[in-house]
């Protein structure tokens, strides 16, 4: 029962480790900054305040708010120093990074729509530069397609981070947070491993737990009914000889 309950326990955990998606932001501007606890599990909510509220927001001429569904920090990790993307980042005058952010699909939806009243600024969705003036931008990036084939998705995700940075850089006054989604629901071709993603960092280290936990708990278990049964298993296993003996 115990150990049920613990797996209970651990189940919501494994929920919020698998739907923790990086949040990565830079700016062409040095007034601007964002302090955020970059280690562990970071909630959108605080996030997304933080950003609201960061001196120099509305410095930009553009802010670009880019969704990229089934990102993850390792596809960021994975990019080589020397890729646009990086470079971009790298060169940015200001830029802050927040590997695990917890389900940030649900409460960064209304981030760009806030920063757009904030900035009095209007509202688009198109990364092509616009006539002077300033402007908030909502981008959806194409969902991430090669789930199962690592060296297929490097390529995608290198493209595509590629394209987004030769984009952005056509607009010399902008700040751009590119955040990290849940992946859009698998086809049922797609087997258990994919659709669950069990080898995320979150998840081996929830299973680090389990074992560093449960394991020793169940071992424990094992060795006290042991204790319990050994005094009478010692009586039914006496030597045949010893019993003879007393006969
Ligand atoms: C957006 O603004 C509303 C109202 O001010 C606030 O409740 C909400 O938390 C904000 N959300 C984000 C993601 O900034
Ligand atoms: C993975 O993708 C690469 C490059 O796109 C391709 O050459 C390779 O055959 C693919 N491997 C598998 C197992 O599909």
């Amino acid at each position: 029962m115990r150990a049920f309950a613990l797996v209970a326990a651990v189940a919501p955990l494994v929920r919020a480790f698998s739907d923790s998606h990086p949040l990565v932001a830079w700016s062409t501007e040095s007034t601007w900054s964002l302090n955020v606890d970059s280690t562990g599990m970071q909630s959108a909510d605080s996030v997304a305040a933080q950003l609201s509220s960061a001196p120099g927001l509305c410095d930009h001429d553009s802010i670009f708010v880019i969704h990229y569904p089934g990102l993850h920090v390792s596809d960021l990790q994975l990019l080589p120093t020397s890729s646009e993307f990086s470079s971009a980042i790298t060169k940015a005058p200001s830029s802050a990074l927040v590997p695990h952010l917890v389900a940030p699909s649900s409460h960064l939806a209304q981030l760009p729509s806030n920063i757009s009243t904030l900035c009095n600024a209007p509202l688009g969705s198109s990364l092509a530069p616009r006539t002077p003036g300033k402007h908030i931008v909502h981008f959806r990036l194409k969902p991430i397609q090669s789930v199962s084939n690592g060296s297929a998705r490097r390529a995608e995700v290198a493209e595509t981070t590629a394209r987004l940075a030769r984009e952005l850089a056509q607009h010399p006054s902008h700040l751009a947070v590119l955040v990290g989604t849940r992946a859009p629901a698998p086809n049922a071709k797609q087997g258990l491993f994919h659709r669950y993603q069990f080898l995320t960092p979150g998840v081996i280290t929830v299973l680090l737990v389990v074992l560093g936990v449960l394991v020793p708990f169940l071992l424990f278990g094992v060795s006290t009914i042991a204790t319990i049964k050994s005094p009478l298993t010692g009586e039914s296993f006496k030597p045949v000889t010893a019993q003879k003996k007393n006969q």
